[in-house]
């Protein structure tokens, strides 16, 4: 097993920004990285307004707070993650760029560092196989948002070693987290049973089974979900679900992973969801607000 002080988060988007925020506040030291200044001073301030949050919520105590920033440092190269013992990758999905950076950190870091993926859907295997140390590469699935979901799924492929699984589950629940263990398949456990219901929920909807309210309704009332699948669809990010989709269903050939005409027409008009301020719902009033599809508006 290897002893992880420094953790590197490559990417702080929502996901790496929320990864990073639990990552520090469990106590280690912290490297983020985006490769542009604007976009590294977004992410950190992104961190600091979780640390906020947290704060506000009564999970973190305002000397925990500077305690976790103090331990926080942001970086525009790679070269800055090389002492990490551990490099959670969280950048776009998109299979090259994660490979690129995967070759580069192979080269930059010591032998025994862990390189793990927080990819949702995009195949672990060929990450670990485009560097030269594919028994410690593996998936380590954090869900949205990071911060308040419990669970990171752990991908093994069939090359990860035994140590490095062993490091990644003594990390995770050194988290607070749950784990569960998953095969390198697209999907994994979570958003192989996830992701058709969403699609289903849109051609539904599509079909004029019942209104965007009514079928969330149904969700959360009928099945105690805390969000309906539409709200949740513009809460993932409506290109974040079409495209791991668009993977499944590349890999699975099933049409129940296929995206439904409507969704790619959404991603084609940039409705992306609550990031963009419209998906099925408009999130520019105070209450999020459905869109009609009576009205000719999707
Ligand atoms: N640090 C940072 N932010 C925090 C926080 C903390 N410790 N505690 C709460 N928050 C944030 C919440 O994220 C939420 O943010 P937004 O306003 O931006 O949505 C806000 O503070 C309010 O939090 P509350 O817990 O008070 O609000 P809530 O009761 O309405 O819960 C929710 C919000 C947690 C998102 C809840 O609706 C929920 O659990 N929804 C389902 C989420 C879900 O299913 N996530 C999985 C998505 S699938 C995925 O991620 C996998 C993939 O690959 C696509």
């Amino acid at each position: 097993m290897v002893e992880i002080k420094m953790v590197g988060i490559l990417g702080c988007g929502a996901m790496g920004a929320g990864i990073a925020q639990v990552v520090v506040t469990a106590g280690y030291s912290v490297v983020v990285r985006e490769p542009q200044e604007g976009l590294l001073t977004r992410g950190i301030s992104r961190i600091q307004k979780g640390l906020e949050k947290a704060v506000e919520r009564g999970q973190l105590d305002p000397v925990g707070q500077g305690a976790a920033l103090a331990r926080l440092a942001g970086v525009t190269s790679l070269e800055g993650m090389r002492d990490c013992q551990l490099i959670i990758e969280a950048l776009p999905e998109d299979l090259d760029l994660k490979k690129e950076h995967f070759r580069e950190l192979d080269l930059l870091c010591s032998p025994s560092t862990v390189l793990a993926s927080n990819t949702s859907s995009l195949t672990i295997t060929e990450l670990a196989t485009s560097t030269k140390r594919p028994g410690q590469v593996i998936g380590l699935h954090f869900f949205n948002p990071a911060p308040v979901m419990e669970l990171v799924e752990i991908v093994r492929t069939s090359l990860t070693s035994g140590a490095t699984l062993d490091t990644a589950e003594a990390f995770v629940h050194s988290l607070g987290k749950a784990s569960i263990l998953a095969k390198d398949r697209p999907g994994f456990v979570v958003n192989r049973l996830l992701v058709p219901y969403l699609l289903d929920a849109i051609q539904s909807l599509e079909e004029g089974l019942a209104f965007t309210e009514e079928i969330d309704k149904g969700m959360r009332l009928g099945c105690g979900h805390p969000m309906g699948p539409l709200a949740l669809a513009d809460f993932i990010g409506l290109d974040v679900l079409f495209h791991i989709g668009e993977t499944m269903f590349g890999e699975y050939r099933e049409k129940r992973f296929a995206p439904p005409p409507l969704l790619r027409r959404m991603v084609i008009a940039g409705w992306l969801g609550k990031k963009t301020g419209r998906g099925f719902y408009d999130y520019s009033g105070a209450e999020p607000r459905p869109v009609s599809l009576d009205r000719g508006e999707n």
